[in-house]
């Protein structure tokens, strides 16, 4: 028997004043494409700003339907809007912003889960690490350096064969 440990590396910023320029310009992407969410069952809204090697961006919103299941969630609209625009792209960055009509989100909004594995196929694919920034309406700000960072022990490809 082993035991095992695995750690994650993030960066936590206090505010949106202490990334660099282009991350704050992507950041503040991010945040125009929350708001405009289609988002009236949840009234959470959240925009993501995806960055190519080509420093091509693409935006998302997550987008809900009546039919809750049948909405989907900015990232994915972000990732999958690059990933069929540009299919060998390769993705930098993504930035992740998220606010309620209904409270303050003063927190980080880590990406869900099925955003996480969507990110992994990408990364993998890639071979070259995707930063993920992510924030709430106000307060810190986190940057993970890779998916593995917030998805370890992911499923990926490799357990296909
Ligand atoms: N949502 C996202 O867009 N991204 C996430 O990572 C978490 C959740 C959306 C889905 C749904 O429209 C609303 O937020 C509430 O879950």
């Amino acid at each position: 028997m082993n035991d095992h440990h695995i750690s994650t590396k993030f960066t936590v910023f206090d505010n949106q004043s202490e990334l660099s320029s282009i991350e704050n310009e992507l950041l503040n992407k991010a945040i125009q494409a929350r708001d405009s969410a289609y988002a009236p069952y949840s009234s959470f809204n959240v925009g993501a700003a995806v960055i190519l090697d080509n420093d091509q961006v693409f935006l998302g919103n997550n987008q809900e339907n009546a039919a809750y299941p049948s909405g989907i969630c900015a990232e994915r609209v972000a990732i999958w809007s690059a990933m069929s625009a540009i299919p060998h792209g390769k993705i930098k960055q993504i930035f992740i912003s998220a606010r309620s009509e209904k409270t303050k989100v003063n927190r980080p909004v880590a990406p869900c889960g099925a955003c996480r594995q969507a990110i992994a196929e990408y990364e993998t694919r890639q071979k070259e690490n995707i930063e993920i920034f992510f924030a709430g309406e106000t307060g810190k700000i986190v940057k993970a350096y890779s998916i593995k960072d917030l998805l370890p022990w992911m499923f990926d490809n490799s357990m296909l064969s």
